[in-house]
C-alpha cells in the first residue's frame, strides 16, 4: 500500500526526472483574479503563462495544487459526504507544458506513470477523447490515434465524448481546450467498457475519472469568442484522493489516509461508530472531514468566516460542518479539533498550515461558539413555524422565516436546505430572495451577504 505522501512524491519526482520544474502549490485565493473565487485546478497559477502574458524560466512544470470547488462551474456541495468522490477541498497533481511538448508526450508520460511507476492494471482502464462539437472544436482524431498507439487499446476502449465531459475550461473565460481522460473501473470483477458512463454505485464501485489531460489550444474571452493560444500547451489534473483510493485498495476517497483519520476523529468525538455506509451519521462524519480541510486551508490563507464573498463561502462550509456535528449529538465546539488534525497530517507539505496553527484553532472555535449560541433557537424557530406554505402537497418553509434564520441566526440558505432534506420540507427561495431584496433596500444598498 502506498501512502498519499508517497504517491504525491512519486508523481512530482516522475515529472522532475523528465525536466519539469517542481513548483509549489499556488494559493487557494488567486491573487488579482476577479474571475475566480478559489483555485479550482493546477493550471490556475499558470493561467497567464499559457496565454503568453507572463513568461517563466522553464517551459515544463509539475505541482500538487490545493483546490476548492464549491460554487460556479464545478459546484458539488450537495454531494459532498454523500458520494464516495465529492469534496470541497482536494489536491490535484499536474504536469504542464508551456508551448514545449504537446499531445504525444503528454499521453506517453501519463501512460508510463500509471502503468510503469504506479503499477495500475491496464485492463481496468479506458480513455476518452473529444468527439467534436459545434462552438468548440472538431473531433480529436489525433489524440485517439496516439492513445491507440501508446496503449494498444481496441477502439471500444477509446471512447469519444462531447464538450460537457471532454472540453476543459477553468471558468467562463481563460485558456481552454479539448481533453482526454483516463478512467478506472473500481471494485468490479466484470470489467466491461460498454458499461462506461453508468453512474458508480453509492459505495464507489464502478467507473471513475483518474486523470484529465487538457490539450490547451484556445483562450476563451468574455462573450464566448475563442482565439488560438500563442503555442499549444498541456495542462493535466489527477485527483490525489482518487489515486490513493486505487493504490490503497479502498472504495471511497473517505477511506484513504487523507480523510479517514478525520472521519475517525469525528466518530471518536461523537461516540458514534463509523460504518462507511450511507447512513445519516456516516454522511455527517464525512461532511465534517471534508469541511474541516476547507476550513483549515482557507483560514491558513487569511480567509475568515464572515458575511460576504469568500468569507461567506467559508462560513457556509463551517456552519454546515457544525450543524452535522450537532446532528451527531456533539454538544461542545469540536470543529477546531478536526481542523487541527488537518494541520497535523498535512503541515509538512503545506507549511502555512503550521505557521497559522494558532489562528486556525482560534477562528474555528470562535465561529463555532457564535453559531452554537443560535443553533438551537434557529431549529426551534423552524419547529415552531405554523405557516408552512403548501407547495403541491409538500411543506415549504416561508421566505420570511428562512430570511430570519439567515439574517438573525446566521443559517446560510443551503444549510436550511440540508435541514429541510432531513425534516421533509423545501425552502421558499423566491420568498427568501424577496425578503433579502427588501432588507437591502432598507439598509439603502449596503450589502447583507
Ligand atoms: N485542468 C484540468 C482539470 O482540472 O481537470
Amino acid at each position: 500500500m502506498a501512502s498519499s505522501s508517497e504517491i504525491r512524491e512519486s508523481f512530482l519526482r516522475f515529472f522532475a526526472e523528465r525536466e519539469h520544474e517542481r513548483v509549489a502549490s499556488g494559493p487557494l485565493v488567486p491573487p488579482n483574479d476577479p474571475t475566480l473565487m478559489f483555485a479550482n485546478a493546477g493550471m490556475v497559477q499558470f493561467k497567464d503563462v499559457f496565454t503568453g502574458k507572463e513568461s517563466r524560466p522553464y517551459s515544463r512544470a509539475t505541482s500538487s495544487q490545493k483546490c476548492i470547488r464549491i460554487s460556479g462551474k464545478h459546484n458539488d456541495l450537495e454531494n459532498v459526504g454523500v458520494t464516495a468522490r465529492h469534496h470541497t477541498f482536494f489536491e490535484m497533481l499536474g504536469n504542464f507544458s508551456f508551448g514545449n511538448y504537446f499531445k504525444q508526450d503528454a499521453i506517453k508520460f501519463a501512460w508510463d506513470y500509471f502503468i510503469d511507476t504506479l503499477g495500475l492494471d491496464p485492463e481496468r482502464l479506458v480513455v476518452t477523447v473529444f468527439g467534436g462539437e459545434e462552438g468548440f472544436a472538431p473531433a480529436d482524431d489525433e489524440a485517439a490515434a496516439i492513445w491507440k498507439d501508446v496503449t494498444g487499446f481496441p477502439d471500444e476502449r477509446i471512447i469519444r465524448c462531447g464538450a460537457k465531459d471532454n472540453f476543459w475550461q477553468m471558468g467562463d473565460t481563460g485558456p481552454c481546450g479539448p481533453c482526454s481522460e483516463i478512467h478506472y473501473c473500481l471494485g468490479l470483477d466484470d470489467i466491461d467498457p460498454r458499461t462506461f458512463g453508468e453512474e458508480p454505485a453509492a459505495d464507489g464501485r464502478g467507473w471513475f475519472e483518474l486523470w484529465n489531460l487538457v490539450f490547451m489550444q484556445f483562450e476563451r474571452h468574455a462573450g464566448g469568442r475563442m482565439d488560438p493560444l500563442p503555442a499549444p500547451s498541456i495542462d493535466t489534473g489527477a485527483g490525489l484522493e482518487r489515486i490513493a483510493v486505487v493504490k490503497q485498495g479502498v472504495l471511497s476517497n473517505y477511506d484513504t489516509d487523507l480523510l479517514r483519520p478525520i472521519v475517525d476523529l469525528a466518530s471518536e468525538i461523537s461516540g458514534k461508530r463509523y460504518r462507511a455506509s450511507q447512513s445519516e451519521d456516516d454522511v455527517s462524519m464525512r461532511v465534517i472531514a471534508d469541511h474541516a480541510r476547507t476550513t483549515a486551508f482557507l483560514i491558513s490563507e487569511g480567509v475568515f468566516p464572515d458575511k460576504e464573498g469568500r468569507a461567506y463561502v467559508l462560513r457556509r462550509v463551517m456552519r454546515r460542518a457544525i450543524r452535522h456535528g450537532h446532528r451527531l449529538g456533539i454538544h461542545e465546539p469540536f470543529l477546531h479539533h478536526c481542523a487541527l488534525r488537518v494541520v497535523e497530517d498535512m503541515g509538512d507539505v503545506y507549511p502555512q498550515l503550521v505557521e497559522r496553527r494558532a489562528l486556525i484553532d482560534e477562528i474555528t472555535q470562535q465561529e463555532e461558539e457564535r453559531f452554537r449560541r443560535t443553533l438551537d433557537r434557529g431549529l426551534q424557530l423552524i419547529s415552531d413555524n405554523k405557516e408552512w406554505i403548501d407547495a403541491g402537497g409538500a411543506r415549504s418553509l416561508p421566505g420570511k422565516v428562512a430570511f430570519k434564520l439567515y439574517d438573525t441566526y446566521g443559517f446560510p440558505l443551503d444549510l436550511q436546505n440540508v435541514i429541510g432534506e432531513e425534516q421533509g420540507f423545501d425552502v421558499d427561495h423566491a420568498g427568501f430572495d424577496a425578503e433579502l431584496a427588501q432588507a437591502r433596500q432598507r439598509s439603502q444598498g449596503s450589502k447583507v451577504g
